[in-house]
């Protein structure tokens, strides 16, 4: 009788194993690991601390490796090489504060969303622009920092021409033009905002916002045993708690 149940139990838990732990359905990059591409100029989602990559993407990812059973490899990267790497299979992932857009979803897939943003404008605090309605105003002609690639640089293209739109390899360049007064007003997201806002003196965030948008990571276009673990990871991670835990400690 013990045996038979000793036995059942192993087919059990055989059964589990197969569905779940390790014998993930999917293959990633290098074996073992999961390969992550971000861009680390990106507080409080991805930044450095040190020579170390911090912040809520940081965390969440390594809780989705933790889950998949793989060792999380962070690779640093400006922000429009991610979507590249990712297509091209040199990595096996994207997570960057990264916006779901129709664009992007002709050249990969995206995860189920983990978090919200919101495309914020940083002025001077004496701008003359006080909503954003005035940056769309007759004979308005602001100069607009963003950053390269990003949904802040897409839009505002779109809305203001590219004469107006001078794109930054990081939020931090576009904000050092800003302080120099070589444009009058920085496009990008919110919690990023509020991060330049607070290290610099002289600036502040319209209460207006630009854009609201959904986070998500990018996979592989056609990936989807890669996706759907991601997908439930997050799931996982929003039901227990753990990226509730993970934001409250980046964002106060
Ligand atoms: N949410 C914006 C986008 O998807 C900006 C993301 C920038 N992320 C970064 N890690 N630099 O385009």
């Amino acid at each position: 009788m013990k045996k038979i149940i000793a036995l059942l139990l192993a087919c059990m838990l055989m059964v589990t194993c197969f569905a779940g732990c390790g014998g993930n359905d999917f293959t990633t990059v290098k074996e073992g690991k999961l390969i992550m591409a971000t861009n680390a100029y990106f507080q409080p989602y991805e930044y450095y601390d040190g020579d170390k990559i911090v912040g809520i993407d940081a965390e969440i990812a390594a809780a989705i490796a933790e889950k998949l059973g793989l060792e999380l490899e962070i690779q640093d990267m400006a922000f429009d090489s991610i979507i590249t790497a990712v297509s091209e299979g040199s990595v096996d992932f994207g997570l960057a504060g990264m916006t779901i857009t129709e664009d992007r979803l002709k050249d990969v897939d995206f995860s189920i969303s983990y978090a919200t943003g919101v495309q914020s404008i940083i002025v001077p605090e004496n701008s003359a622009i006080k909503t954003v309605d005035d940056l769309y105003a007759d004979g308005a002609a602001y100069k607009v920092g963003v950053q390269l690639g990003t949904t802040g640089d897409i839009y505002a293209t779109d809305d203001f021409g590219d004469e107006l739109v001078t794109s930054f390899t990081t939020g931090n360049e576009a904000v050092n033009a800003l302080l120099g007064g070589d444009v009058d007003c920085v496009i990008i997201d919110n919690e990023p905002a509020k991060a330049f806002v607070a290290n610099n003196t002289g600036l502040k965030i319209l209460d207006t916002s630009y854009a609201d948008e959904d986070y998500a990571a990018c996979i592989k276009k056609g990936n989807d045993a890669l996706r759907e673990a991601i997908d439930n990871a997050i799931e996982e991670l929003i039901a227990d708690g753990t990226i509730d835990i993970i934001v409250d400690k980046y964002i106060k």
